[in-house]
């Protein structure tokens, strides 16, 4: 799955422009300037695919990878598709356009009946705040299988990475549709990568 060159096939601006549902997704939500767009880069080992800023709001649309060498053709699909997706939260953009992609992002992981699993990231030093926890609630109540994700933990002093893991865990304890496992990566230094990309191949199988 990820020996491939990934490749980026769509940018959907609103769910009209959605792909017609049929190989499994695997998307990725958390505030903006988590990370999201470095850590597919990460798992694809493509460092400029998807588009990074230190600016936060830098990704704008649900935007699609998928591995290459496929036509998009309807019996030539691919095996899955990665979805990186606009942050929520703050983020250096008019407040109307925040919610909008907010809206984009929330619909799109309550309703898509191809969407496996969404990685839900939170950086390390910041942890889970109150809008993490809003979109929690509504993956629990969509019933939307979410795997918390620490990102960024180069910026934290190595000893405190598995306390913080399991603080984080004990979080989603009363969390019916959370993964009861958390991850902790760096894209910077490719930590937890390999893992990750364990993880979501089993989540795609499921
Ligand atoms: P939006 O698209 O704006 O929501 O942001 P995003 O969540 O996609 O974050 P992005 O991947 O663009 O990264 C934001 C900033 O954090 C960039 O300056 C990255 O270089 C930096 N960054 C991302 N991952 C890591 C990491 O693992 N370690 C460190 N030190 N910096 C990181
Ligand atoms: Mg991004």
């Amino acid at each position: 799955l990820f020996a491939k060159p990934w490749v980026f096939i769509r940018g959907v601006p609103s769910l009209k422009f959605l792909p017609p549902e049929g190989p499994p997704e695997i998307a990725f939500a958390g505030r903006s300037n988590v990370g999201k767009s470095s850590l597919i880069n990460a798992l694809v080992g493509a460092k400029g695919l998807a588009r990074t800023s230190n600016t936060p709001g830098r990704t704008q649309e649900l935007n699609y990878f998928v591995p290459g060498g496929y036509s998009g053709a309807e019996d030539d699909l691919p095996p899955m598709a990665l979805v990186d997706m606009p942050g929520y939260g703050y983020a250096k953009a008019p407040k109307e356009q925040v919610d909008l992609w907010t809206k984009l992002v929330f619909d799109y992981m309550r309703g898509r009946s191809t969407l496996k699993r969404v990685y839900l990231l939170i950086d390390s030093r910041h942890g889970i705040k109150k809008n993490d926890e809003e979109v929690m609630d509504l993956l629990d109540k969509a019933a939307m299988s979410y795997q918390v994700v620490l990102t960024k933990t180069d910026k934290i002093k190595e000893a405190g990475v598995p306390r913080l893991i399991g603080e984080t865990l004990n979080k989603l304890k009363r969390r019916p549709a959370a993964y009861p496992e958390v991850l902790a990566t760096s894209s910077e230094k490719a930590n937890g990568v390999d893992d990750l990309r364990i993880a979501i191949a089993l989540a795609i199988t499921v």
